[in-house]
């Protein structure tokens, strides 16, 4: 039995994606840039995917800027952004933002900028009170995530938008799919991902208000305005456009049932002695949870002689031994941070694997903590 639990780190292909790209992959893999007729026709498709990502969106189709997914869309709407402004001048990101958020602002520290970092709740959900009191008559940017990626909790974006500012606001989307993508009014750049919609890794975007300028991150073509160098990505940006076309056609029964599959594991789960689940008003998606006396990486191989793949929350910090860095700002304890185990479920999870995967829990807890899981 092989039962996927980690939709947060990557989602497997939706099968009208699998389709399209076994298409594209045999017919349309033309260089955008070339004069020739399969130069044309690859232009051709790839303006089609910037336009209906814009549509979806509510955007316009030149606010698109195709990147190679969020980490770099996160990184030039931070860095680009702030490399246009005065050195000195100041940004704010919230405390549980994705590394690739939270790495490109502190990178800026050492280049004359300066960095605050807005406090977040127990429940992961960033304080609009606390990051407003850190603004500075020279802020040039807030970041602030619209789903956490950790604990699922819903982020105050929409709060934040409606603000009259001179700074500008970043938004990474990239987990809230199942909740709906933010109303674009009020905010500046927003950034995608494909490969957590059921699409390919490789390919995201970032949205980008019209009239603002970006320094850019790589450089030789003239590719997405001069925006982004490199060859176009067509079959990516398809991809990504059927990806999110598909998540907002299934989000409402998508959304429904993922809620009742995930009460249902978290039934299951809460009845384990000395479980405590993490986040509140949380993307259905994603349930986090910490069981006193274990640690995440032991309970993790458990999982995984069982068949199933689960996560101890961001994917790229989960193979070393650090604590949660997430769990951490939201006030808990390092050896409760250590012991962060994220489920999370998308468009192919079906109520048997979350059954199995509920009722093998209880037992792997009681195995890890036998084979003293924990330091203490
Ligand atoms: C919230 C969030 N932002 C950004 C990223 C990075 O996305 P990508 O894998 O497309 O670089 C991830 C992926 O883990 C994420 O969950």
């Amino acid at each position: 039995m092989s039962i996927y639990l980690d939709y947060a780190a990557t989602a497997p292909l939706r099968p009208e994606v699998r389709a399209l790209l076994a298409r594209c992959y045999a017919q349309d893999w033309g260089n955008a840039s070339s004069l020739h007729r399969d130069g044309h026709a690859a232009r051709m498709h790839f303006e089609d995917a910037r336009e209906r990502i814009a549509r979806v969106l509510g955007a316009r189709v030149e606010e698109i800027i195709f990147t190679s997914g969020a980490t770099e869309a996160n990184n030039l709407a931070i860095l680009g952004w702030m490399r246009q402004q005065p050195r000195g001048s100041h940004l704010i990101v919230s405390g549980i933002e994705h590394p690739s958020t939270w790495e490109a602002a502190e990178a800026l520290t050492y280049e004359g900028f300066q960095l605050d970092i807005a406090p977040v709740d127990s429940s992961g959900r960033v304080d609009v009170a606390g990051l407003l009191h850190r603004v500075r008559a020279n802020t040039a940017l807030v970041s602030l995530m619209a789903v956490n990626n950790e604990v699922g909790t819903i982020q105050p974006v929409a709060e934040l938008a409606r603000l009259a500012r001179g700074w500008k606001l970043h938004v990474d989307a990239v987990q809230s799919g199942l909740v709906g993508w933010p109303e674009l009014a009020g905010i500046d750049m927003l950034s995608l991902s494909a490969h957590k919609l059921g699409g390919p890794v490789g390919s995201g975007c970032l949205f980008l208000r019209q009239g603002l300028r970006l320094a850019p991150l790589l450089i030789g073509g003239a590719q997405e305005d001069h925006r982004r160098a490199g060859t176009s990505n067509v079959i990516g940006a398809l991809a990504l456009a059927e990806a999110l076309e598909a998540t907002g056609r299934q989000r409402s029964e998508e959304t429904g049932r993922l809620t009742e599959l995930r009460d249902q594991l978290e039934a299951k789960l809460g009845a384990i002695d000395g479980a405590v689940r993490l986040g509140s008003e949380r993307s259905p998606h994603i349930s986090s949870w910490f069981f006193e006396g274990v640690r995440a990486e032991p309970l993790l191989v458990l999982f995984d002689l069982e068949g199933i793949s689960v996560s101890s929350g961001s994917a790229c910090s989960s193979h070393s031994v650090e604590p949660s860095r997430v769990v951490s700002a939201m006030g808990f304890s390092p050896e409760q941070a250590r012991g962060l185990i994220r489920f999370s479920l998308g468009h192919a999870s079906t109520e048997k694997e979350v059954d199995f995967a509920g009722r093998r829990a209880g037992l792997l807890v009681e195995k890890a903590r036998r084979q003293g899981g924990t330091e203490n």
